[in-house]
């Protein structure tokens, strides 16, 4: 249980919120938009859609003007939009329309690097002595080769491109600059308080604008070892550049740069400060920034489950068990409500496969069942719940096989595939594992267009016009309109669909915010291979309890209750359709394949 003077339990608006990402390009696009991306008038045009799902807040990955060489994380100016997308006016809309629906936008903040078409970073690269020079990290190079090549300050490797060094020789100035993902991100220098300042006045900007927040991209690599150590060799043979994540995750100025951030800006609003925190795992370093006295951030994403199939890169497999993935989950969902800090619930976004492919079936036969299992889940753990554009139909990765290389078109796939055929040019072996991880892993799975209905395009955009990305091969069958209007429901013997499931779990959280947002956890089954069963406490009444059963298995379980416990009612399960689903209440509960159910507990 939480002590005594835990504020864990305390309401805010941005615990209880449920908060849904767009991806821009391929969320919605708008009549006579011939570009084949989505559009912010496309998101506005969706507001309706989202309030009747149970949405609250909505989250735009980037839409800043950017030449896309990773889809807008590449921002060349923090205070326009870019023209694919729209006009800063767009934006203003998009915020009126919000409030008028009582909804809020949070914007993607990225500002551990930059475009290096930023104008900051043309007048860095333009001289040794240029007034912005130290705004960007340059080094001499390490050595020079007899040949005359120089060689790089480090071995570090490239985050979205592991066979290329993460620095970049610039021919004119004989240096070196640091961008950790691409050559086209090059990263800020935070040690300049100029820099601060410039990214403080980017979050005014935006929350003068209307904005209620930020989610910050990769915000825990801001800070960096200032010796810039070579990594140790934990990549095979073949492998010139070796992951330096220890040197430039939660670096030794983290903390300050947090804490001064909260005093310079956050402070100043009533904003969302969600902060992405890849690689970083420890306990006490995520508490230092999410502690409810930390005076740091709000919450972050830890990246625990989504990280459960990487051996240390993402692109690779490694074998995983159900026993672990509920450790995972159960370990944050204890720590945060012991210690004091928030969690964040999230299974899919736009850097990951899709959940119902990664953590269930989505075979022809179990994609419905599973991904309403997760919705169960999901919708049932503490902390700030996010939904992922699609997740709500149960949008699934490509088809083993069915996409040719060139159809993936994510920067980390191009230079993984690319990295795969120079080390493996004749290794079928090899060459058939590597379009196997594409197949499980690849970003690009998220990030197809929404399937909104059956018409040509999926309902994405005009139907003479070419999405900018394919469109699932599905989305005749698996699409909004057809689940949304799909008789099922409350009057009918059908089940719901996928996404009338989501709506309903929506609504059971929202209405027991008590116990599924800010309620104690307590995990029932650490040791069962297949059934995770949990219980959720209120946070005001004690007595008012759920247990939650999830099958996270093909095969039927049965799961017993311990001794304590006796059902009361069943409330929500993914077979059925009725309110209350006609399951015996003895302690033995027998699940079908995949199967979840929710209960309350006899006080
Ligand atoms: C995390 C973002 O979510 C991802 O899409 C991006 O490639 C990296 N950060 C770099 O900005």
């Amino acid at each position: 249980m939480a002590s005594q003077d835990s504020t864990y339990a305390s309401p805010k608006w941005w615990k209880e919120a449920i908060i849904y990402q767009v991806y821009p390009s391929s969320f919605q696009s708008h009549p006579g938009n011939t570009t084949g991306w989505g559009s912010v008038k496309g998101i506005t045009s969706r507001l309706d859609y989202l309030k009747e799902l149970g949405v609250d807040v909505l989250w735009t990955s980037p839409i800043y003007k950017s030449p896309q060489a990773d889809m807008g994380y590449d921002i060349a100016d923090y205070e326009d939009i870019d023209p694919c997308y729209g006009t800063l006016a767009d934006v203003d809309d998009l915020i009126r329309e919000l409030k008028r629906r009582d909804m809020r936008l949070v914007m993607d903040l990225v500002v551990n690097h930059t475009s290096n078409q930023h104008a900051w970073f043309l007048e860095s690269k333009s001289s040794k002595t240029n007034p912005k020079r130290d705004w960007y990290i340059w080094k001499a190079p390490k050595s020079i080769n007899p040949d005359g090549s120089p060689e790089p300050p480090n071995n570090w490797a490239q985050i979205l491109g592991e066979a290329n060094s993460a620095w970049n020789y610039d021919q004119v100035t004989g240096e070196y600059y640091l961008g950790l993902f691409t050559p086209d991100q090059p990263d800020l220098n935070w040690e300049n308080p100029e820099v601060r300042e410039a990214v403080w006045d980017v979050m005014h900007f935006w929350l003068k604008r209307g904005v209620s927040g930020f989610r910050m991209d990769v915000i825990n690599l801001i800070s960096k070892v200032p010796s810039y150590p070579d990594a140790p060799l934990i990549l095979g043979p073949g492998h010139k550049y070796q992951p330096g994540q220890q040197f430039f995750v939660n670096g030794p100025k983290l903390h300050d740069y947090l804490t001064e951030m909260n005093r310079q800006v956050l402070s100043k609003y009533d904003a969302l400060a969600l902060g992405e925190m890849p690689f970083i795992y420890d306990e006490d370093e995520i508490l230092k920034a999410v502690g409810a006295r930390s005076g740091e951030l709000n919450m972050i994403f830890i990246f625990g489950l989504v990280d459960i199939d990487n051996p240390n890169v993402r692109m690779a497999l490694k074998p995983w068990t159900v026993r672990e993935m509920k450790a995972i989950i159960t370990r944050w969902q204890r720590t945060m409500i012991e210690k004091d800090g928030w969690n964040t619930v999230f299974i899919e976004n736009h850097d990951q496969p899709r959940s119902v492919s990664r953590y269930a079936d989505d075979s022809d036969e179990w994609r419905d069942k599973g991904a309403k299992l997760l919705a169960l889940m999901q919708t049932t753990l503490g902390g700030t719940l996010f939904v992922y554009q699609g997740e709500e139909i149960g949008m699934r990765n490509a088809r083993s096989g069915e996409w040719p290389p060139e159809a993936f078109r994510d920067v980390e796939t191009i230079n993984y595939w690319k990295k795969v055929q120079t080390l493996y040019a004749n290794d079928p072996d090899m060459l058939s594992l590597g379009r196997k991880v594409m197949d499980m892993k690849a970003r690009d799975h998220a990030r197809t267009p929404m399937q909104w209905s059956a018409a040509p395009n999926a309902g994405f955009c005009d139907p003479e016009v070419t999405p900018w990305m394919r469109v699932m091969s599905d989305y005749k069958t698996v699409n909004v309109e057809s689940q949304m209007q799909q008789q099922s429901g409350e009057d009918s013997d059908g089940e719901l669909t996928t996404w009338q499931f989501w709506q309903r779990c929506l609504k059971n959280r929202a209405e027991h915010k008590e116990v599924f947002v800010y309620g104690d956890f307590h995990d029932q089954s650490p040791a069962d291979p297949n059934v995770y069963a949990y219980i959720r406490t209120s946070s005001v009444d004690s007595g008012d309890r759920w247990l939650v059963v999830l099958n996270f298995s093909g095969q039927k379980q049965r799961f017993v209750l311990p001794e304590a416990l006796e059902l009361e009612s069943w409330a929500l399960g993914n077979y059925v359709s009725e309110k209350t689903p006609r399951k015996p209440l003895g302690r033995a509960v027998d699940l079908q394949e995949w199967e979840g159910l929710i209960g309350k507990v006899r006080r």
